[in-house]
């Protein structure tokens, strides 16, 4: 009996690859999870790093790391530019962040994660590891309910008419920075709520997607550009709205920006103008937040993790909890 093939090759191949960066995720999140609370932010990023690399490199595609520890001088591993995977498959773009809030885990805090988003190569935003003013929303919004440049009272104040609540029954996240002082107290001045995180804005964006569920309606403030390009490649599977703003405020940043092919330093960006092709997008817990639980250790020796897997073409996101009975055998931790 013959079988039809129905799905087409290329998305098919999409399909097989968002499992393996499920793969990918996991064993970062696996090796940051050994050293948390161990107070050294280097050992468990660099661990992160390590896995990560490690099983890039046996994924099917011809990757380029456009998001990824830092330029080629600075960063031994996933760097910017660094090709990753076999060489052979589709060519994507990779973006990378091992371990999001290396002090959550150095100090075994709430919300550490590993990250990674795969495109369509050529389709993600070779962002600057500089700050990013950014604002996000979920689905369900006209845009233009909400402006970057307008004050946060105003968005706080759009945002509740467009949903039809008060201002009192929105709330806002926010990292906690003392740079943050001003937007806390226009959020405030409304009536809204603001949640302050200590660190990771990628899962802070993502939070706005699921209003219902996370409490969050807004996320407010300044952040690492490559993590705005992650969390809008999260967006582009999940809906929600982004406007952020690369803050290039000496010469020595935009003459960096000029040569990534940042032409216009004042552009407000998008969520496709960040990641405008097709993506998969994965993160593992590191530490338990309010996204993911962190990584089990068992006395039984099995090793538990859960990953958010999101897929842009149809939208599907899954979670995935897994129980690793192997992995030293293997040699794949
Ligand atoms: P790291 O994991 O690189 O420490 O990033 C954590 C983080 O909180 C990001 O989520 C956020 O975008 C950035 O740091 C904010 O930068 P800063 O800590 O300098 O305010």
């Amino acid at each position: 009996m013959s079988m039809t093939i129905t799905v087409p090759p290329q998305q098919l191949l999409e399909r097989i690859l968002s499992m393996e960066i499920v793969r990918v995720t996991e064993r970062a999140a696996v090796s940051a999870a050994r050293l948390r609370g161990r107070g050294d932010e280097k050992a468990a990023d660099q661990a992160a790093v390590d896995a990560m690399r490690r099983e890039l490199n046996k994924l099917p595609i011809e990757g380029t790391v456009v998001i990824g520890e830092g330029e080629r001088d600075e960063a031994p591993m996933l760097f910017i530019g660094e090709k990753v995977g076999i060489q052979a498959g589709p060519r994507v773009d990779i973006a990378v962040d091992p371990l999001e809030g290396t002090t959550l885990c150095a100090k075994s805090m709430p919300g550490a994660i590993a990250t990674m988003a795969m495109a369509e190569g050529g389709t993600l935003l070779n962002a600057p590891d500089v700050y990013m003013q950014k604002l996000a929303i979920g689905p369900g919004y006209d845009r233009g309910v909400v402006d970057l440049d307008a004050s946060p009272a105003d968005n706080i104040r759009r945002l509740a008419k467009a949903k039809g609540v008060a201002p009192s029954a929105i709330t806002a996240l926010v990292l906690d920075r003392p740079r943050h002082a001003d937007i806390i107290a226009s959020v405030r001045s409304t009536g809204a709520a603001v949640h302050l995180i200590m660190d990771g804005d990628v899962a802070g964006v993502i939070h706005t997607a699921d209003p219902d569920n996370t409490g969050i309606d807004i996320y407010l403030g300044t952040g690492g550009a490559p993590e705005g390009v992650l969390a809008a490649a999260a967006l582009r599977c999940i809906g929600g709205q982004m406007q952020c703003r690369l803050i290039l405020d000496t010469e020595e940043k935009r003459e960096r920006s000029f040569k990534m092919g940042i032409t216009d330093p004042k552009k407000i960006y998008g969520v496709e103008d960040l990641a405008k092709g097709d993506c998969l997008f994965s993160a593992t817990g590191v530490t338990t937040g309010s996204l993911l639980s962190g990584v089990k250790f068992r006395k039984d020796g099995v090793i538990e993790t859960e990953t958010v897997v999101m897929r842009s073409v149809t939208g599907t996101v899954r979670v995935i909890k897994a129980e690793h009975r192997q992995l030293e055998k293997f040699h794949l931790d």
